[in-house]
């Protein structure tokens, strides 16, 4: 009696799984709890030779001008995918931009890309860091020159994309089917989402606190609900944020709130990298909330936080450590 109710509980965990764009028994799979992705693959269907090369690509120092500098440089697996514990990632000949890397887990779900939504459309995005003067410096044409240099490189495009020369389009194309399986549900939070373990004492009331306090903005399950908010942070914004792109006072200082996804290895924190802990990152929302005209309104008074909800928050957070993701050989 015990095993078929066991069994049956099984099968619908295994069903709660979907799968889309299975080729090449090659599929991306995440909980039903998760919402349907922005990005539809509709143009640019998943496939194996798609994905190995917009790895190849991802780790190719040729993307860059002097030939030194990958995605992968500023995007670290095993930091989930985010900068290597740096407050602003070094680019070509050692610039530094103004930013911080952040994590490029579950892309596929947003609906805008860096810290002020600047970018709004994933097939585009990379044209960002490729052109950008303190990251990679090169020009699309160039890459696209370089590439078709390389007989190896003419052969994979001609295989994912059934063309004899490469072009700017499929380079692009290529990197984001790459970065669409770049998705993060395997946490310890997600088996407590699927019922596969308990939390602890320390993290089930963690979760509580998150839920009370944080959970209006990191909303699960991809803990971000995607807006532009102005987290205190600041009085005076040398980065203003949303506002470089629309031009809107009333932005200014607003940035994407981040995902909280394995935010245990992503540090340091927040669009510039100024907090290296979750501890200080705690203590800005308790004590250290800055006012201004477009602070969130529900952070007027800070976040009421005691010393021991604090430790519970933070048990809580690394529940979203994601340990089969950031050793997917997949992705290296
Ligand atoms: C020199 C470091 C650096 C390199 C190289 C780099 N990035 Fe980034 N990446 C960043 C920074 C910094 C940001 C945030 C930029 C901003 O908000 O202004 C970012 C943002 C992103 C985002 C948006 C994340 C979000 O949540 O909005 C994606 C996607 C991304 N990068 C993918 C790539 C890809 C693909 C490449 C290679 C073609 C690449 N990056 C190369 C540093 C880098
Ligand atoms: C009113 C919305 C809002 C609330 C409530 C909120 N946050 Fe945030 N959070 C943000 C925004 C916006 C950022 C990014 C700010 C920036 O970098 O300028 C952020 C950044 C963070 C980061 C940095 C993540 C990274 O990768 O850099 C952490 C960690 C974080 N929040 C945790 C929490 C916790 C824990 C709570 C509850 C105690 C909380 N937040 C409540 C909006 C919010």
């Amino acid at each position: 009696m015990k095993i078929t109710l066991l069994l049956v509980f099984v099968s619908i965990l295994i069903s709660c799984q979907k799968k889309k764009g299975e080729i090449d028994s090659f599929a991306l799979t995440y909980p039903d709890y998760f919402p349907t992705p922005v990005y539809d693959f509709t143009n640019n269907e998943l496939t194996k030779s798609r994905f190995l090369l917009g790895k190849k690509l991802f780790f190719d120092t040729q993307l860059s001008n002097d030939g030194t500098i990958s995605c992968n440089s500023c995007h670290a697996q095993v930091h989930g995918f985010a900068g290597h514990n740096v407050a602003l990632s070094a680019g070509v000949n050692g610039a530094l931009g103004n930013r911080n890397s952040p994590s490029i887990a579950n892309m596929i779900w947003s609906p805008s890309f860096m810290w002020d939504g600047g970018v709004n459309h994933i097939e585009v995005f990379s044209v960002a860091p490729i052109t950008n003067p303190v990251e990679m410096h090169e020009t699309m044409s160039n890459v696209v020159y370089k590439l078709n240099q390389s007989e190896t490189y003419k052969k994979e495009f001609k295989a994912a994309y059934g063309k004899d020369v490469i072009t700017d389009q499929d380079l692009l194309r290529a990197l984001t089917i790459y970065m669409s399986m770049i998705v993060s549900c395997n946490s310890k939070y997600d088996q407590f989402r699927q019922g596969k373990i308990n939390f602890t004492a320390d993290e089930a009331s963690g979760y509580e606190l998150f839920q009370q306090k944080c959970a209006s903005c990191h909303s699960e399950p991809l803990f971000t609900n995607y807006q532009f908010v102005n987290n205190g942070l600041d009085s005076v914004f040398s980065d203003l944020g949303r506002a470089k792109i629309t031009f809107n006072p009333s932005d200014n200082g607003k940035f994407k709130i981040p995902s909280l996804r394995n935010v245990e290895l992503t540090y340091p924190y927040m669009h510039d990298g100024r907090f290296w802990s979750l501890d200080e990152v705690l203590e800005h929302y308790s004590s250290g909330i800055k006012n201004s005209e477009t602070l969130h309104p529900s952070l007027t008074n800070g976040i009421t936080l005691t010393s021991t909800e604090k430790q519970k928050l933070i048990s809580f957070l690394k529940t979203l450590t994601d340990n089969q993701l950031t050793g997917n050989p997949l992705f290296y």
